[in-house]
């Protein structure tokens, strides 16, 4: 065959997503992995007095906080006759329902049925589905796994300690896509920004020699690169030999689900000072939590490319300076696995989505995936990222 005919786009056969991987409803093998570790459900400060419509792991919630303060996650439909929830009131013990008023604590116990004799004889016995949550670090965590697999709410090591002068920033929304706060969703699988974390080559093409200097010109130094497995996920060190005689090693991780630690994007010297969760809303939807150490006179900002954040972009800029939002919706809502030639620089790629797969398979079996722990005492979880500097000397 010549080669003029190879090759040819016709007759190509169909191509498809690794639903193993990208499903991640109630009872799918990704799914239940996901549901086995605690998952960024909101930001504190927008839990409130006034109940909140949340969707998770294809799952629709309603998030709200008592007058007591303590937080609740239930399932929407009132177990009456079915209304939903956000429609409820808020009060010192819970919430009520709108229709006939039963009144639900935040784990779901039925306080009063006012339509009923004596208030309900039997509503002890009522129970409206719930979630528990836990909130840390500015943000509440939901666990929708099995009730006797919950976790402990992990702690992270580079989060525990504010220096002096310090504040934890977060965000909640699409901000590690685009660099501002203009997505509240992101429109896409959750997995293209859990790829991208273990890409450390994209950041010298898309970031720094295909659009523009999106970070830093350093970034356009080819690193040399090396993955490795952790006790609980994949990290990579990317080595740059920098122009003034350094090196840098940027060592960024990702922890088994979902969670990463990217180190700072400027490159400034030291460890990571956050981490973050890409929590599926469903298939096709994410939202990324976000949380770091900043100073409080230096808060982060919406990133500006040529004086303009994301948002403001125009579509012809969107195309010209395509960034990390522009490349995964360009993969379209769930990437098409079977369509990819994976190489050698995807090997952080390959060893994340073989971890997943296996750890699938350890839940399927009954067995508690790596990384989550029920031991209190060792919940506090070591994050190796940073940009770390040497003299070009001091190595080999
Ligand atoms: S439907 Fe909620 S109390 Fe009747
Ligand atoms: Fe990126």
């Amino acid at each position: 065959m010549s080669t003029d005919t190879m090759g040819s786009a016709y007759g190509r056969a169909p191509a498809h997503f690794n639903e193993t991987l990208a499903a991640v409803g109630p009872g799918t093998p990704c799914g239940e992995l996901l549901r086995r570790y605690w998952q960024p459900v909101a930001l504190s400060d927008s839990v409130q007095s006034v109940p909140r419509k949340v969707r998770i792991l294809g799952e629709d919630l309603i998030l709200f906080r008592d007058h007591r303060g303590r937080a609740g996650l239930l399932y929407p439909r009132c177990m009456h006759r079915g209304t939903s929830l956000y429609y409820g009131r808020i009060e010192p013990e819970g919430i009520r329902c709108c229709y006939h008023g039963w009144l639900f604590d935040v784990q779901g116990n039925c306080l009063d049925q006012p339509c009923e004799p004596d208030h309900g004889r039997h509503r002890e016995s009522a129970r409206q589905p719930w979630y528990p949550v836990q909130e840390r670090y500015g943000l509440v965590f939901a666990y929708l796994g099995p009730p006797q697999k919950r976790p402990v709410l992990p702690a992270y090591d580079n989060l525990e300690t504010l220096a002096p002068g310090e504040t934890l920033w977060h965000s909640y929304g699409g901000f590690g896509a685009t660099g501002d706060d203009s997505l509240s969703v992101v429109p896409y699988s959750w997995l293209h920004m859990n790829d991208n974390v273990m890409d450390p080559f994209h950041v010298q093409v898309l970031h720094s020699t295909f659009s523009t200097v999106q970070f830093v010109p350093q970034f356009a130094v080819m690193p040399q690169v090396d993955f490795f497995a952790t006790e609980a996920g994949v990290c990579y060190s990317a080595i740059r030999q920098l122009p003034d005689g350094r090196q840098v090693d940027r060592v960024s991780s990702w922890l088994l689900p979902n969670i990463m630690s990217v180190p700072d994007v400027t490159l400034k010297a030291g460890p990571s000072s956050g981490v973050s969760w890409v929590v599926p809303v469903d298939d096709t939807h994410y939202v990324q939590a976000m949380v770091a150490r900043v100073p409080k006179d230096a808060p982060f900002r919406n990133m500006l490319f040529n004086g303009k954040t994301w948002g403001q972009m125009t579509e012809a800029e969107h195309r010209d300076t395509p960034g990390d939002f522009e490349a995964q919706a360009g993969q379209g809502p769930i990437t098409l696995h079977s369509d990819e030639h994976l190489v050698t620089s995807d090997r952080g790629i390959m060893m994340l989505r073989r971890m997943l797969l296996e750890q699938m398979e350890v839940v399927a079996a009954g067995g508690d995936p790596t990384g989550v722990t029920f031991d209190g005492d060792a919940a506090v979880v070591k994050v190796r990222s940073g940009n770390f500097y040497r003299a070009k000397q001091a190595v080999g």
